[in-house]
Order: structure tokens, then C-alpha cells, then sequence
């Protein structure tokens, strides 16, 4: 696992945004997994100003996102859909019809989950996923005690993960409690994974990636059994990592 320690959110931010550009540049086609939440919007907002000053164009990629809430629209603001349209596609002009998100608000629930991810073994696996990590370790919505096995499925939210993202909702009723969300195995399909994390909450999940077992009650630390990871991590982040010795 490659690791980057970085000093801060913004630093972050911008070494994954290169990252990303990297790969968005250097190839004809490139097909990426997009995360959502707090940790990824520093990066979009810097592919954004990218796109502003260079004319970065998106014309030649394809994004699958990790996961979507049931029940909501595309349309909801408080939709991944809409944060993903708000926050990158629109402002980068990135043609919709290349982007791909679960449907939440699918009738058959099921048969979306099929449907998503029958479309990722299609492409052979996504170029490069972009990751955040749960508090409790969870990456995309696979919470503790998911298989590793598992594929693109239906998910009830933990209490942990409600809190975390409740800042999210104006209205609190309104949370959803359930998400789809791209499985383990699915994201372990990625040819490479970009994981990111900031901030001392981070701090528990990112030393049991890194220092602990790979364990079935650790989501993230089924990334040990991927070859091509980078972590880019800010000093708070890593501050339990680094206390214990590295
Ligand atoms: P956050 O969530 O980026 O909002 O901290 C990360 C995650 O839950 O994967």
C-alpha cells in the first residue's frame, strides 16, 4: 500500500486531485468510481478549478458511483445524483449519459443491484475508485460485518453512519435509513483504489487498515487484499498510526 501523508484537508485535497488528473489525462478512456460526502468535495472543487483554468476536458470518461440513498430521486437535493451534478458533472461538463449512479428510487430494488453491478463486471472493473472511510471503518455503505464477498446490495445504515451524515439532511426525518452501495467485491474489482481520509475522527478506521487484521468487522480492511492502493491522509488522520511506530 502506497501511503501519503499529506498536512491538512487542502493538501489533501489537491495531491488527489492531481492523482485523479493523472489518470484523466493520460489515457483515451478512462472510467472512474466516485465517492461522495465531506471528504471527496475538496477534490472535486479542485478538479473544478482545473477544468476553469486548463479546459481539462471530461469528454472521454465514464464515472460509476460507489452508492445512492433509497428512496430518494435524482432529482432530491439531498440525492447523491444531485450532490454528484452540483459538486463535479455540471460545473466540469462531464456528459450525463457517462455518468452512473445506483437508483435508489428503483422499483425492484434488487434487479438494480444486479443491473449496477452487471454494468461494473461489463467495463472489467473501474480505472480508479475514489474512496472516503467511515468512522467504523466502512467503505461505500459495506458497514461492519459485511462479506467480503459481497456484491452491489441493499444496505440498512448503522447508527454510527445516521449520525455521521445527518449533518447532511435538513431535515432529519428525511434521512434515509437504507442505501445501495457498490459491495466489497465489486469495489475490490477496481484496478486501483485512491482511498482518502482527514481529520483525527479518521484516525481509529485508518490504523485498522493499516496496523490491523483483515477482518470482516473492518470493511476497509479488506483493501490489504487489493496490489494497487494509495492512501493520501492528512496528520490527523495517521495520528494513531504514527503514535504506535510506523
Ligand atoms: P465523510 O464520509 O467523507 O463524510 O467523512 C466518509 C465515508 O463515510 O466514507
Amino acid at each position: 500500500m502506497n501511503i501519503i501523508e499529506v498536512a491538512n484537508y487542502e493538501e489533501m485535497s489537491r495531491a488527489s486531485a492531481d492523482f485523479i488528473l493523472k489518470k484523466i489525462k493520460g489515457s483515451e478512456k478512462v472510467t472512474l468510481g466516485l465517492a461522495t460526502g465531506g471528504t471527496p468535495l475538496g477534490t472535486y472543487q479542485e478538479l473544478v478549478k482545473d477544468h476553469k483554468e486548463n479546459e481539462t476536458s471530461y469528454d472521454h470518461v465514464h464515472t460509476y458511483n460507489l452508492d445512492e440513498y433509497v428512496g430518494l430521486t435524482p432529482d432530491d437535493q439531498e440525492s447523491y445524483h444531485a450532490y454528484m451534478c452540483e459538486h463535479l458533472f455540471h460545473p466540469v461538463n462531464l456528459p450525463l449519459e457517462q455518468t452512473n449512479i445506483p437508483n435508489g428510487a428503483a422499483p425492484e430494488l434488487l434487479q438494480e443491484c444486479l443491473r449496477y453491478d452487471m454494468l461494473i463486471e461489463s467495463i472489467g472493473g473501474v480505472d480508479l475508485q475514489l474512496l472516503g472511510i467511515g468512522e467504523n471503518g466502512h467503505i461505500g455503505f459495506n458497514e461492519p460485518g459485511t462479506l467480503f464477498s459481497t456484491s452491489t446490495h441493499v444496505v440498512d445504515l448503522t447508527p454510527s453512519t445516521l449520525e455521521a451524515n445527518a449533518k447532511y439532511f435538513k431535515d432529519p426525518s428525511k434521512q434515509p435509513t437504507q442505501a445501495i452501495t457498490m459491495g466489497i467485491a465489486t469495489i475490490l474489482k477496481s484496478k486501483e483504489i485512491l482511498l482518502l481520509a482527514s481529520g483525527e475522527r479518521k484516525q481509529e478506521a485508518l490504523f485498522h487498515l493499516l496496523r490491523g487484521e483483515v477482518t470482516e468487522s473492518v470493511p476497509a480492511s479488506a483493501l490489504n487484499m487489493h496490489d494497487r492502493v494509495t492512501i493520501i491522509a492528512d496528520s490527523q488522520a495517521l495520528k494513531l498510526v504514527n503514535s504506535l511506530g510506523k
